[in-house]
């Protein structure tokens, strides 16, 4: 295994031995369309460490590139930055098989790892700013909690000036590629706003802090080694730069439209609603709610001003695929948003009250009252979408404008 999968060199000590997983499409209900990949990571100091590891069945992939730089049973010490699964489904394996002295994870972590795993590893907890001695050189520990679990932290070795991430900085993006100057800049920025839309936005605040408590040690990154996706040497400015932003809401002048139909009045409505934002200036998303992945309209609204829902009422309801988009949209807390409802009903029409309702519960503020339509709009109906998308770009106005990208 170890001619097939080789180890990539990052800087003078340390390999990238993490795993490629070009199949994968779904990670826990985000999509990844361009698959991912686990980043594990060797540290060939007098003390040899692996930080992290990688997803269970891709375990032997990570040993082989292990063995392609030395014999794995000299690796001395574990550090796990974060006990989710991709990065410590094979811990228990990979510690049995190598017998390292020493395996170390945050407090929060050498708890998180016995109530996976159950298999009583001797973790120690490395305090929060506390160092590991790797012998010529160290690795000091600084815990992220709720980046984006509890447990979650990031590692520096000051040696060859890398800072491993864990998740944050990360991509679900496959590729031969290791490093971001090998990757087109759209795809990196991309993936890059994709991940932070579904992975951080709810902790975008914590986010912040991190960024800032980074900042003040001082650290001369040369590299930033993350858990997914190409490792950062070249453009870590810019990495730094839209995690500030992405973590700062800052939102511009684009209104999303999401929104299910029946029999095409709700999709003509949208379609009246995006007129009205469009010609006050608003750049607009129309996503149907059956035809676009959750995730994909999470990384629409992260740099969003407005958020306009339209569904037709059914059963007294609203479309079961909008109830699926807004139950994990509201668990993403995206915040600032302005918006509105909109849809057609045959009956009863419940639908727009109960979409108004959604958007309370995500503090989106209304900009008007939502249109309701019976059967099909006709062209003072129309005029209705036309006036509430009109309305909503007005809210959101002082915004700055889109530029090219999602990002
Ligand atoms: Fe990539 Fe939170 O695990």
């Amino acid at each position: 295994m170890k001619e097939i999968f080789r180890a990539i060199p990052v800087t003078e000590h340390v390999w990238w031995v993490g795993a490629i997983d070009w199949d994968i499409r779904d990670f826990h209900g985000y999509s990844t369309h361009r698959g991912s990949t686990y980043n594990a990571y060797l540290v060939m100091a007098d003390r040899v460490t692996l930080i992290d590891t990688v997803k269970k069945p891709f375990r032997d992939e990570m040993m082989a590139r292990i063995a392609s730089v030395t014999d794995p049973s000299g690796i001395d010490t574990i550090v796990s930055n974060h006990s989710e699964m991709d990065h410590s489904g094979c811990l228990v394996e990979t510690v049995r098989a190598i017998g390292p002295e020493r395996l170390y994870a945050s407090a929060k972590g050498a708890e998180a790892i016995e109530e996976h795993f159950h298999a009583g590893l001797p973790v120690e907890a490395v305090s929060d700013g506390g160092s590991i001695d790797l012998g010529n050189m160290s690795l000091t520990c600084v815990e992220t909690r709720m980046l984006h679990w509890p447990d979650s932290m990031v590692s520096w070795l000051d040696a060859d000036r890398v800072l491993f991430s864990q998740d944050g900085f990360g991509m679900h993006l496959a590729s031969c590629e290791r490093f971001d100057d090998q990757i087109p800049d759209l795809v990196l920025e991309q993936e890059a706003a994709k991940y932070f839309a579904n992975i951080l936005l709810p902790f975008a605040h914590i986010t912040g802090k991190v960024l800032d408590r980074i900042e003040s040690l001082g650290l001369d990154i040369d590299v930033i080694a993350p858990d997914h996706g190409p490792v950062w040497r070249s453009k870590i400015d810019r990495i730094l730069a839209l995690y500030r932003r992405w973590a700062g809401r800052e939102r511009k002048r684009k209104a999303v439209i999401l929104y299910d139909t029946m029999w095409g009045s709700t999709q003509t409505m949208a379609r009246a609603v995006a007129d009205g934002l469009s010609s006050n200036g608003a750049c607009v998303r129309i996503m149907s709610a059956r035809g676009t992945h959750r995730s994909d309209i999470a990384t629409e609204i992260l740099d969003a001003g407005a958020l306009v829902v339209g569904s037709p009422t059914l059963n007294n309801t609203i479309f079961p695929a909008l109830a699926d988009i807004l139950t994990y949209l509201k668990g993403l807390k995206p915040k600032g948003l302005v918006g509105g409802a909109f849809g057609s009903y045959g009956w009863s029409g419940e639908a727009v009250k109960l979409l108004e309702g959604w958007l309370d519960e995500m503090k989106v503020e209304k900009a008007a009252e939502g249109v309701r339509v019976k059967y099909v709009p006709d062209t003072e109906a129309l005029l209705g979408c036309r006036a509430l998308g009109a309305a909503v770009a007005k809210r959101i106005a002082d915004l700055p404008p889109m530029v090219e990208g999602v990002v």
